[in-house]
């Protein structure tokens, strides 16, 4: 679903964030991506997203080579990004009057393309309910708590029906009970839905809760991906089990060991 070919990408004289960097993401796989602040992991679902060029290599999504956001890519980012204005109804409405004036292919097309209202919004209702919010519907963001708005969030984004899912920190504005509740959330949607799922986390309990492959990406420049399975994804009721805290103590080591090994590289003079 996701290949990235030899992918380099630097911003300006920051150094290199990936250095002929390969990753492959089957179809169906939910993937986590955790790793210190500022090594690149926004970067990653940018490119992906078609919102960043690479320097170097290609990004791939579903076959294609990525050159502009693809519209059946969803994303889902750490702010929410709802419109104040527009009540929680519109704002999940939103992504479809969007296609319709631009039509499927992201095309700009000012004739309205021929859409069934009533299952849209069906579909928009589904969504809000399916995230239990459709009582809110009528409400507009500022009346919403920060885990209800999110909620939202990712309602307006599912109502695409998008084939691959891409969300940064989604949940890291939440208080713990909110985010294992909405962690709970996704996972039971991606075992009914098996969409191909790649969700940023600085958590390391959310990325083995979420991942069934876990990305480690390090400060220096990222040019081997460090990729652990992980069987205990979904493992809600599991997180006090003794391998649960196993795994977890495991991540907790690679980043500690990658912080030293940055600081090192910092003293000796710089990134990469
Ligand atoms: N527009 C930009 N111009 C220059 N440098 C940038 C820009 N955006 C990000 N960077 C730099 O690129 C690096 C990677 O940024 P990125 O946002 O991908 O990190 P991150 O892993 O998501 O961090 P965080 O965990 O803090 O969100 C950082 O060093 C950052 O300062
Ligand atoms: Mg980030």
């Amino acid at each position: 679903m996701i290949s990235l070919e030899d992918l380099s990408f630097s911003h300006g004289d920051g150094g290199d964030i990936f250095k002929n960097f390969n990753l492959t993401i089957e179809p169906g796989e939910s993937w986590t991506v955790i790793g210190p602040s500022g090594c690149g992991k926004t970067t990653l679902l940018f490119l992906v997203a078609g919102l960043k060029k690479p320097l170097g290599g290609i990004v791939r999504v579903g076959g294609e080579k990525i050159q502009r956001p693809r519209p059946s890519t969803g994303l889902v980012l750490q702010d929410h990004g709802l419109l104040p204005w527009a009540t929680i109804y519109e704002n999940t409405r939103l992504g479809l009057k969007i296609r319709h004036y631009y039509g499927a292919d992201g095309k700009h097309s000012p004739v309205d393309v021929e859409f069934d209202r009533e299952k849209e919004e069906d579909r928009v209702h589904h969504w809000l309910s399916w995230l239990g919010i459709d009582h809110l519907k009528d409400m507009y963001p500022s009346q919403l708590s920060r885990g209800q708005r999110q909620r939202a969030a990712i309602a307006r984004t599912l109502v695409l029906e998008p084939d691959l899912l891409l969300m940064d920190e989604p949940f890291s504005a939440l208080d713990a009970p909110i985010r294992e509740e909405l962690q709970k959330v996704m996972n039971s949607f991606h075992k009914q839905s098996r969409l191909t799922s790649l969700t940023v986390t600085h958590d390391i309990e959310e990325a083995v809760v979420l991942g069934e492959k876990i990305l480690v990406l390090s400060e220096s420049c990222n040019s081997q991906a460090q990729v652990i399975d992980n069987h205990l994804f979904a493992a809600m009721d599991e997180r006090n089990s003794p391998e649960f805290r196993k795994k977890c103590a495991q991540l907790h080591e690679i980043l500690s060991g990658q912080r030293q090994i940055s600081r090192g590289a910092l003293q000796k003079g710089g990134r990469g």
